[in-house]
């Protein structure tokens, strides 16, 4: 198993180095006249990111009795798909960002079709991953797996929640919308990568229930801070462009709550998503920890 008790940072950095190893071999360098696409997909999904969809998924697969290579199989297809949700945010079409994980953006170090093609990519192939029998010897396993991230990362989740994103950059949004918003475009991919451990491990109705709490509480204020590091944060830091929620008048938690209250939120979320993990012992520190670190990161 992979060695996650030496505190949250160096967990983070463990499954970080083994996530990438796995997404090397799942998405490798490929010779021929489609090269380029192999080429940026390796570019969005190896660059260098927090990987904190992997490590969570990663984590909860730990609560449970679930090995080494499925929980990394499953978290780097996670990760996969966050990174071509990356690339696509970014296209000119989209929020028009050339700055992604201090590096250009896919469109920028490449063109935007063959950005596009490679999100594509990363996304199709993801779920090869998860089908594949070496993700899980149970095909029901399997199956759910592919059903409960198609449900997170499409129209009624991440997908649908960037389309609502784009409606709040012209039309003013309350709460409630906001919630929704935040709650599909980031909670949801969240959501799954938390269930993901539980599905693998054939948890309980209850610790899977516990986890998607936690899970629903984490991915909003996750996202709630976001917003607030795009407000307040450096480009230094978090290695993409900031300001730009604000100059394109986007309706966020920041704008309707301000920063204080923004931030006050967002801290209560955490608390109140580190007590759904009652039911579950020390094990469940690493979780704990994610959800504190979740609202003090700087990137
Ligand atoms: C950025 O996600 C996009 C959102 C959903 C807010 P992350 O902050 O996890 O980005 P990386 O993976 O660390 O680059
Ligand atoms: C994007 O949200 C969330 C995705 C599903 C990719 P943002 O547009 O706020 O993410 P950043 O700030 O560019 O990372
Ligand atoms: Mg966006
Ligand atoms: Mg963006
Ligand atoms: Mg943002």
């Amino acid at each position: 198993m992979l060695a996650l008790d030496g505190g949250l940072d160096a967990a983070l950095r463990e499954v970080g180095r083994a996530v990438d190893a796995m997404m090397d071999r799942l998405v490798p360098a490929v010779p021929g006249l489609e090269a380029p696409v192999f080429e940026a997909m390796r570019y969005a999904a190896l660059g260098p990111g927090k990987r904190l969809r992997p490590f969570l998924a990663v984590a909860s697969a730990s609560l449970f009795t679930v090995g080494r290579i499925p929980s990394l199989r499953v978290a780097a297809a996670i990760e996969m798909v966050h990174s071509y949700s990356l690339v696509h945010d970014d296209l000119p079409a989209m929020d028009d960002s050339d700055l992604r994980r201090g590096r250009p953006s896919a469109h920028k170090a490449f063109d935007e079709a063959t950005a596009i093609l490679a999100g594509d990519g990363l996304l199709t192939a993801a779920f090869g991953v998860l089908a594949d029998e070496a993700t899980h010897s149970d095909p029901a396993v399997r199956c759910e797996l592919v059903r409960r991230l198609a449900e997170a990362a499409g129209g009624h989740g991440m997908v649908g929640g960037q389309m609502i994103d784009l409606v709040a950059e012209r039309q003013a949004l309350d709460m409630g919308a906001i919630t929704r918003l935040q709650r599909m475009k980031t909670g949801e991919m969240i959501a799954f990568s938390c269930e993901a451990g539980a599905i693998l491990g054939k948890a309980a109705a209850e610790p899977r229930h516990a986890l998607k709490a936690y899970a629903h509480d984490l991915g909003l204020a996750f996202q709630i801070v976001d917003d607030l590091l795009d407000a307040e944060g450096s480009e230094a830091e978090t290695g993409k462009k900031v300001g730009q929620d604000a100059a394109r008048g986007k309706a966020t938690f920041v704008s309707i709550l301000g920063l204080d209250r923004a931030r006050e939120q967002a801290r209560m979320l955490s608390r109140q998503a580190i007590g759904h993990l009652d039911l579950f012992d020390q094990k469940a520190d690493l979780l704990r920890d994610v959800a504190r670190f979740v609202v003090t990161r700087r990137s």
